[in-house]
């Protein structure tokens, strides 16, 4: 059953209702406790970023390869071309992983590796033999792998034919996820077809930052997300028709979302920002798989009305069929949500030329000023805005099971030990995460550390990392190093979070301890006048008990 469209601002303004009054206590304090026994810890990597090998055993170029290749386009002409080598250490990475003990690995596939040229037709059976190792290395050690299907990497011989501007790509793209389906299935359950389909049609077709590096604001980005939504959606159809019966899988999609809070949560307009910034990330992918098979009606409004006042003849924002719609909706088995930092919206009338989704939206965005700054520049630590937009999505789409599929943060890639901001980071974000479960219901299947060790980090090359571990990229051996926060990792998934210590447990259950006390010196009979009010004595008194002996008790 589809959910109803959002209306606007959407409902799920209760959260900043609920949360945007806490003081700077209240949003900090620490809470203890524990996730669900099968929660999925697990830690990320994709494969331009780790892998290497960029043309070896046939492998085919992808825009990235070609983008990087171009000097001046990365931080000292950084490329991917052997990143970490992963091509080669395979055994090295299943040892990183082995150690940490997490309980799943999510990788991403190398398109142009399996296929070369983009199609079937160039299939290469060495780069399918690399994945059949690193799944089995997996299985072998107890680790569930999460399959990303395409993390960036285009094959550059789709992109000489358009790339995601091109309708054609949806069918090219479901041909790929059915080889993957079929070919790595039978062992892969958990997939996501697509990452981050924001960044793909924004920072590669609209401001053109990343490859393909097409700068056209306006118009592209639009185009490219109606493709990328109709691409996802015949890869889950696929997976529908032909292999879930046997392979009994889940297929979903990583969307991105930094959490948006208004600049004065008392001022509807400001609110109103702050809700069209969070559809015009999240929603413009998530409202059509998860609610109605269509756009956010405050998208289809803002781009509809600008389009009308630059006399455009239809909307820049293309619309679907009702039977897309129909075919769009519910495509997904999960919510797999990227998140690093939180902003600051407020509403700003977006100019009218040049056409750009950026002034479409009609808000300005700010940096969460209060909080401590990143190696990554915009992006702050913000742990609090984690529990809000998990707790906005249980709202706006009907409570689904949530992944957090990739959270971390950036230190210095000269960080070889001591990361200890990352560490904070880590603690904090993950305690948010718990009290989203354990406070307001929502429910959080799984967390995703990013990353697993330093890797090739796109536009910044090899300046910063997000690496549990330390790769030293100027020895030719790469060698890896656990740093202090894969340690405290180890800690957390082993504890399975954060359980109230020892120490503290005295203190905390004292004024049980007391009043339990209270009730054993009030014993006698002869205390309560009437029998009304022995019950009610009694009655707390054991109620107190029963609490005391249940928070005693062992979570796991
Ligand atoms: C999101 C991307 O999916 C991932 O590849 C990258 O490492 C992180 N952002 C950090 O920038």
């Amino acid at each position: 059953i589809a959910l109803p469209p959002s209306e606007v601002p959407s409902k799920s303004k209760v959260v900043w209702e609920k949360f945007s009054h806490h003081s700077k206590f209240q949003r900090k304090l620490y809470h203890f406790g524990t996730f669900p026994q099968d929660f999925s810890w697990g830690v990320s990597s994709s494969a331009y970023q780790i892998e290497g090998g960029w043309d070896a055993d046939g492998k085919g170029p992808s825009i990235w390869d070609v983008f990087t290749q171009t000097p001046g386009n990365t931080p000292a002409d950084a490329t991917g071309d052997v990143a970490c080598d992963s091509y080669n250490r395979l055994d090295e990475d299943l040892y990183m992983l082995r150690a940490l003990r997490v309980k799943s690995y999510r990788f991403s596939l190398s398109w142009s590796r399996i296929f070369p040229d983009g199609t079937r037709s160039s299939m290469n059976q060495k780069g399918v033999d690399y994945y059949n190792r690193l799944i089995n290395g997996l299985l072998a050690n107890k680790i569930t792998p999460m399959v990303t299907i395409y993390h960036w990497d285009l094959p550059q011989a789709l992109q000489d034919r358009g790339g995601w501007e091109n309708v054609d790509m949806i069918d090219i793209f479901n041909d790929y996820c059915d080889f993957c389906f079929a070919t790595f299935g039978d062992r892969v359950k958990l997939w996501m077809t697509i990452n981050q389909p924001h960044s793909i049609a924004w920072l590669g077709y609209g401001l053109g930052t990343i490859p393909p590096s097409i700068k056209n604001p306006g118009i592209s980005p639009y185009i490219v997300a109606h493709n990328l939504i109709k691409a996802h959606a015949k890869a889950y159809h696929t997976y529908d028709d032909k292999y879930r019966t046997s392979q009994g899988g889940l297929v979903s999609i990583a969307l991105n979302a930094d959490w948006i809070e208004p600049k004065d949560v008392n001022v509807l307009r400001e609110v109103r920002a702050a809700d069209r910034a969070l559809q015009f990330q999240l929603g413009w992918f998530a409202h059509p798989i998860f609610k109605n098979g269509d756009y956010p009606d405050a998208m289809k409004w803002q781009v509809g009305n600008k389009s009308e006042l630059q006399d455009l003849s239809e909307s820049r924002l293309p619309s679907f069929t009702e039977e897309e719609k129909n075919y769009i909706k519910g495509t997904a088995d999960m919510f797999c949500i990227n998140h690093y930092t939180t902003k600051i919206a407020s509403h700003v009338t977006g100019q009218l030329s040049p056409y750009s989704y950026e002034q479409d939206r009609d808000l300005s965005e700010t940096e969460e000023s209060d909080s401590p700054t990143t190696d990554i520049k915009n992006q702050r630590a913000v742990a609090w805005g984690l529990r809000r937009l998990l707790n906005w999505i249980k709202e706006e789409y009907g409570n689904p099971q949530i992944y957090i599929a990739e959270n971390g943060v950036a230190t210095k890639s000269s960080t070889m030990w001591d990361d200890s901001t990352r560490v904070f980071y880590y603690k904090t974000y993950i305690d948010e995460a718990l009290k989203a479960y354990e406070l307001d219901g929502v429910r959080v299947n799984g967390y995703i550390a990013t990353s697993l060790m330093d890797s090739f980090e796109w536009l910044n090359g090899y300046k910063v990392g997000f690496g549990l571990h330390h790769v030293d990229f100027s020895n030719t051996n790469r060698p890896r190093t656990p740093k202090y926060s894969a340690h405290f990792y180890y800690y957390v998934i082993k504890d399975n979070g954060f359980p109230r210590p020892d120490d503290e447990k005295i203190y905390y259950y004292e004024k049980y301890i007391n009043q339990v006390l209270k009730g054993i010196q009030v014993l006698s009979w002869n205390t309560f006048k009437t029998r009304a009010e022995r019950k009610t004595k009694c009655s707390k008194m054991f109620y107190c008990l029963l609490v005391f002996l249940k928070r005693l008790r062992p979570r796991n």
